[in-house]
């Protein structure tokens, strides 16, 4: 189907406000699905993680899991509520919350440190900005927030139908995009953040005996008030 006619019949089904919902059915269908290690440990001299620490967009809660004996308090937010249903953590001091990351349900400068590991990567071009200017509000002062996004490089790049820009809505109804260096840099320094470090992950995988690219970028940045 042509890109323009790809877009009507997906903006039909998934009125502008509602299309990160088809994450619920992601975690009904498949569980828990995010199990690659990401190597935190690596930027917690940037994190603060004594203070209020969220995780957006926690899915599974991979990331905060690494972090439970480090952080007293710890906040996991997803869109989905079914992906609570399936987060192995049972830590009750874990606070828990179904939002969006548009629009968060949260107080003004509260947390010192926001992990937002693959959350613009579902973001359609011009909802990256609210989830950014969200997390800037969010941030406490001095507070940092740590981004992970794919690149065009990355194996996944391609997959489905481009709806927009370097975004390709799947057959599940989840869209996909892809982020280059200075696009990403640009929009967070919009948001009012200041860039500490800015890195590119990049590794070979093989599936059955093909090599395949994987790579991201993760950004540290921090709030300038
Ligand atoms: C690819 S998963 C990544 C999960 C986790 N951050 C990780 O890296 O393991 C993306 C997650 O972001 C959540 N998400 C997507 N759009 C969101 C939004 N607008 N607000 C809150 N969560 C969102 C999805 O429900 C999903 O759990």
């Amino acid at each position: 189907m042509a890109t323009g006619l790809m877009m009507m019949w997906w903006l039909m089904k998934n009125p502008p406000n509602n299309y990160p919902l088809a994450w619920n059915n992601s975690y009904e269908q498949k569980g828990q699905q995010w199990r690659g290690h990401f190597d935190l440990a690596r930027y917690e001299v940037n994190l603060n993680l004594t203070g209020n620490v969220l995780e957006l967009g926690s899915g599974d809660g991979n990331t905060a899991s690494q972090i439970l004996n480090k952080a007293s308090n710890i906040t996991c937010l997803d869109v989905a509520s079914s992906s609570f249903q399936t987060m192995p953590i049972k830590d009750m001091s874990v606070g828990k919350i179904v939002g969006d990351a548009r629009s968060l349900p949260l107080k003004d400068q509260y947390y010192s440190t926001i992990i937002c590991r693959h959350v613009l990567t579902h973001a359609r071009q011009g909802d990256e900005n609210l989830v950014l200017q969200e997390i800037s509000r969010a941030l406490a002062p001095g507070g940092t927030a740590l981004f992970e996004v794919f690149t065009p490089n990355d194996m996944r790049y391609g997959k489905g139908q481009e709806i927009e820009l370097d975004t390709f809505l799947r057959g599940d109804d989840l869209i996909w995009r892809f982020y280059n260096e200075d696009e990403l840099k640009d929009l967070i320094e919009k948001a009012g953040l200041k860039i500490q470090k800015i890195e590119v992950l990049a590794r070979t995988v093989r599936h059955d005996g093909v090599e395949h690219q994987r790579e991201s970028l993760v950004v540290v940045a921090s709030s300038v008030q």
